[in-house]
């Protein structure tokens, strides 16, 4: 089985020292830092702009994977992608128009992913399976980290798996929420290619990343 890329959120970091915060998740073994913005309005929390996406552009050669939480999403896509964000992905929900917001992300250069929250479709993935790059399934409602995994995620993740299989697409397929070392292995089993994690990634601080890392890749 391969590996899984560790992708962990930032949300759970130390917002007083997060060009640090990166800095030792690359040290730490992390493969791409998931960077969640959200509006206060498409999810009830408010965080991350792109001014704080360029500053810690320096801080770390790792891939930036932007999951944008925010509506209207389009007037957005540029200046994450001119701030570093390699991958950009959207709700369906936050526009009118998926189809044409994935095409922009790939015209931007980036990579594009779309975003199934916990009440959204599989079907969703099959009418823009040629425009994705990643496929995200939300195992939490969006806007809050520490929030325990829903376990039907599971099914939607081999749901997926069989969709992208069939198509033959080379989307990394990676699920975001109440992502343990408990859970990774099913996750993985199901076809997850990419786990997010936040607290389980920044639980007991600096000199824990490593082998908080390590326990996500080694359960998986
Ligand atoms: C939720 C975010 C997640 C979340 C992950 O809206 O998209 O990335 O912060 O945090 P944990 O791993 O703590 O659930
Ligand atoms: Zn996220």
């Amino acid at each position: 089985m391969v590996q899984p890329l560790i992708c962990p959120s930032i949300l759970a970091s130390d917002f007083a020292r997060l060009g640090e915060e990166v800095a030792a998740l690359e040290a730490a073994g992390a493969d791409w830092v998931h960077v969640d913005v959200m509006d206060g309005h498409f999810v009830p929390n408010l965080t991350m702009g792109p001014d704080i996406v360029k500053a810690l552009r320096p801080h770390t050669s790792l891939p930036f994977d932007v999951h944008l939480m925010v509506a209207p999403v389009d007037p957005w896509l540029e200046a994450y992608r001119a701030a570093g964000a390699e991958v950009l992905s959207v709700h369906p929900e936050s526009g009118p128009h998926l189809h044409r917001t994935l095409g922009r992300i790939r015209q931007l250069g980036a990579r594009a992913g779309v975003v199934l929250n916990p009440g959204t479709p599989v079907a969703v993935v099959e009418e823009v399976i040629d425009m994705v790059d990643l496929v995200l399934i939300m195992s939490v409602n969006p806007g809050f980290g520490g929030q325990s995994f829903i376990d039907s995620a599971l099914r939607k993740i081999a749901r997926v798996r069989a969709l992208l299989d069939a198509a033959g697409s080379p989307a990394v397929l990676q699920v975001d929420g109440g992502v343990t070392a408990a859970n990774a292995a099913a996750c993985v089993d199901a076809g997850a290619t990419a786990l997010v994690a936040g607290t389980a990634v920044f639980r007991g601080g600096p000199s824990a990343y490593a082998a908080n890392i390590a326990a996500l890749k080694g359960a998986a």
